[in-house]
């Protein structure tokens, strides 16, 4: 009888995609998908490390289900970020454990799984495999889907773990991308959203992220287009323009902030000022009529000051993003802050962080009532 197999997906949308490339080759392989992790005969959990209250959280949860572990008729696995940063230590915190398996190895985890079902396995070698290992045509969505672009991260900005656990930064084949999304297409998929760490930085030898995104576009057949993420640094009124005038494309930016303060900017390594930061902002929201802005901050990185902490509520304000998501700092182990000095409280970020959300949900509802204002106003004129 064919094994079942139940995986769980923390962490981001690139773990969303590296899931369903995992999933695609066990079905491939001849394995059922299991509704539930007591019914199946091979439960894994695709990591993530960015934050160790996440992490911890999943690795608790799979301590449970060991707890209940049937013996040899059953394997449990941790696969994905977290495998790749804690390597054999999963083994000492979960001793029932029986396989790790880390980001560069998942093409290989249909072989690795049958030797699991004998030993212990422990896959945690190259993370910086070339990526056209990663194909698999299986989708879980119907109308919508993640399509890869690129991997990894060469930015080491202070406070993540991305790099180290992704490894440097590869981009796909411009034409192996597009012919990707014409096959999804003919499979009736019209919505997609192309991924990487930072879009921005796209490189094929021929092509940049803006002309790639022209390439998309082009696609027959497709309806909409988003990418996620955008890297401040390498944003560019190019890009924007392209944003602007291309008609599938999502008037979407997400444009991660992360601080206001420039001391702060400065030891995240995060390679722009607050005031680049605003400038960018500007010429986006003129050059995109009704763009959609998004971004990402962290309180409490190593010494923020009530000043810092001011500054970013200040650009905050001037900004006027339509939506954020706000995270309090994790000191993640081997990155260049994990050493810094100077920890901020606990308390101290919660209360922070319980501000800046309040003055972005205050921010994010008003704009909604003005764009709604807007679009009814434009309405009564037209009629
Ligand atoms: N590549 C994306 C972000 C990936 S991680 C980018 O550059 O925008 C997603 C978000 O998690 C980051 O934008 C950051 O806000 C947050 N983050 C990353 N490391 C963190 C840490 N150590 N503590 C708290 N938040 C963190
Ligand atoms: Fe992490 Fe910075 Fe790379 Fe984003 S750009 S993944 S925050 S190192
Ligand atoms: Fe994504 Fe978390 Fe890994 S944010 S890249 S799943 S560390």
């Amino acid at each position: 009888m064919s094994k079942k197999i139940f995986l769980r997906t923390f962490g981001c949308q690139m773990n969303d995609r590296d899931s369903e490339f995992v999933m695609g080759l066990l079905l491939e392989k001849g394995y059922l998908k299991a509704e539930s992790p007591e019914e199946a005969d091979v439960v894994l959990f695709n990591t993530c490390s960015v934050r160790k209250h996440a992490e911890d959280r999943a690795i608790s949860n799979m301590g449970a289900f060991l707890k209940k572990k049937r013996r040899h008729l059953k394997i449990y696995g941790i696969i994905g970020c977290s495998a790749q940063a804690l390597k054999k230590g999963l083994f000492e915190r979960l001793p029932d454990l029986d396989l790790i398996c880390g980001t560069g190895e998942i093409a290989k985890l249909p072989e690795l799984i049958v030797k699991a079902f004998q030993e212990k396995i422990i896959a945690v070698g190259n993370i910086n495999r070339p990526l056209p290992e990663l194909k698999s045509t299986y989708r879980q969505g119907k109308k919508s889907t993640h399509v890869s672009i690129m991997r990894g991260c060469d930015n080491f900005c202070s406070y993540c773990v991305v790099p180290y656990v992704r490894g440097r930064e590869r981009s796909r084949k411009a034409e192996d991308i597009t012919s990707e999304i014409k096959d999804l297409v003919r499979r009736g998929i019209k919505d997609i959203m192309l991924l990487g760490q930072n879009v921005n930085s796209y490189k094929d030898k021929t092509c940049n992220f803006v002309e790639l995104l022209k390439l998309v576009n082009d696609v027959k057949g497709i309806e909409k287009i988003t990418f996620f993420t955008s890297h401040p640094k390498d944003a560019t009124v190019k890009l924007f323009e392209a944003i602007r005038d291309l008609d599938k494309v999502r008037k979407h930016l997400h444009l991660p902030l992360q601080s206001g303060s420039n001391r702060i900017l400065k030891l995240m390594n995060r390679g722009y000022t607050r005031e680049k930061y605003l400038d960018l902002v500007t010429r986006a929201k003129h050059i995109i009529p009704g763009l959609f802005l998004g971004t990402d901050m962290i309180v409490g990185f190593p010494s923020e000051s009530d000043k810092d902490f001011n500054d970013t509520l200040d650009l905050v304000k001037k900004v006027r993003f339509d939506g954020a998501y706000i995270f309090k700092y994790s000191p993640r182990a081997g990155t260049g802050a994990a050493g810094m000095k100077d920890e901020v409280s606990e308390d101290t970020k919660k209360r922070r962080h319980r501000t800046l959300l309040d003055l972005q949900r205050e921010i994010s509802k008003r704009k909604k009532h003005e764009k709604a204002d807007r679009c009814h106003a434009s309405h009564s004129l037209s009629r």
